[in-house]
């Protein structure tokens, strides 16, 4: 179906990242400066020190329209920073669903919710005209199983959830004051995959069981389901929710098929040539049984569809998986 892109867009000269040497960041990164944008791209993941950043950003550290900046969104004056930015992608989080119960949910308050008030109020100072917030699909909670649209009461169910809806909800503020002149962007981003991701997450964890690596604690039945998005369409999203003319709001990023992690492990097993080993282990509290976007409004405003289909998304993160291995892996 052919969707009318009812909003003019705008072009970006100038941009900052937040959480740039995480697994999406780093994506978005290399996406903008293949578009010839110049990037600030801010964490506290430093890449001198931190291999894991090191590698997301192997592609972005030598670029000329690149800076690195390392600085902890909760404590660095942002000021500076963002002067003369086109837009602020704020990505930068605690992103863990179920690590998120007890004592480390200081530091999510700290690095997901102050510190996006922080760039907020930042991004006022100097007049940024436009915010785009990594949001998260588990602020819906439990659905039911149909599709989410976005006017759907949110019921977050771990402290994760909570942290993130707060960071929303604080960007609708700002973006609402009356003497604000930024607008603001959230996208509920849905189980993102692909090539460098989080290494807590199922598809990565799958794929390096299959290759040798260790089993996979595999959480409750396997029978809960999410809608996983490819990380490239959730880039493009990102960049259309910069560029395009539209106010503040809410917007699903999802690919709108929900797959159980039963079916994941199937795909990634036949994708591989071989078998998932698993450690059985009890149902996580916080972990939703589906997911599932409704993108209706994200296809509308932005003219965003998603690209890449679940299977040649695994079969690029296997394929990234085994070219990147410091050891050889069975292939
Ligand atoms: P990631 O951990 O790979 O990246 C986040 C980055 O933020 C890290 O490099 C980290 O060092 C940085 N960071 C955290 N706190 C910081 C602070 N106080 N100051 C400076 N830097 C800080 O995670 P990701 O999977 O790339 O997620 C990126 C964003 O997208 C997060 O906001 C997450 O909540 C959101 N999100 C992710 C998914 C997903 O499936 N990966 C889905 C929904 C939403
Ligand atoms: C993901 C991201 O990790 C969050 O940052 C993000 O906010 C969230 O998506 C979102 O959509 O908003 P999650 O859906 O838990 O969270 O993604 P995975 O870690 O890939 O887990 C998917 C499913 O696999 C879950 O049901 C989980 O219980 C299961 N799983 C995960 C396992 O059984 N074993 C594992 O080792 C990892």
């Amino acid at each position: 179906m052919q969707h009318t892109l009812t909003h003019p867009r705008t072009t970006l000269t100038r941009v900052v990242v937040t959480g740039a040497a995480g697994f999406i960041g780093s994506h978005l990164v290399d996406a903008l400066l293949a578009d010839g944008t110049t990037v600030i791209g801010v964490d506290r993941r430093d890449p001198r020190t931190d291999a894991n950043a090191a590698a997301n950003l192997a592609g972005a550290l030598d670029h000329p329209g690149f800076t690195f900046v390392a600085a902890d969104l909760r404590t660095s004056p942002l000021q500076a920073l963002f002067l003369q930015a086109d837009a602020v992608f704020h990505l930068a989080a605690l992103p863990g669903v179920r690590g998120s119960w007890g004592e480390r949910f200081a530091e999510y308050t700290a690095s997901n919710v102050f510190a996006t008030e922080r760039v907020l109020a930042a991004c006022e100072d100097v007049r940024v005209p436009r915010l785009v917030y990594a949001s998260s699909s588990s602020v819906y909670g439990t659905t039911g199983g149909g599709a989410t649209a976005e006017e759907r009461t949110p019921n977050p169910e771990s402290p994760y959830a909570v942290s993130k809806l707060a960071g929303e909800q604080l960007c609708l503020a700002h973006a609402g004051k009356p003497t604000s002149t930024v607008t603001a962007v959230a996208l509920r981003l849905f189980t993102v995959y692909g090539p460098r991701q989080r290494h807590d997450m199922l598809i990565g964890r799958a794929l390096t069981a299959a290759l040798g690596g260790p089993a996979l604690d595999l959480y409750g039945d396997g029978r809960q389901s999410r809608d996983f998005t490819y990380v490239g369409d959730v880039v493009s999203a990102a960049v259309a929710a910069a560029t395009t003319a539209i106010g503040t709001t809410v917007l699903n990023i999802g690919a709108g098929v929900s797959t159980s992690v039963l079916e994941v492990l199937d795909a990634v097993e036949e994708l591989s040539g071989h078998p998932v080993p698993i450690n059985q282990r009890p149902a996580q509290a916080g972990d939703v049984e589906t997911t599932l976007a409704d993108r209706s409004r994200a296809a509308d405003l932005l003219g965003w569809t998603p690209g890449t289909d679940l299977r040649r998304g695994i079969s690029r993160q296997l394929d990234h998986l085994i070219a990147d291995s410091p050891q050889p892996v069975r292939a």
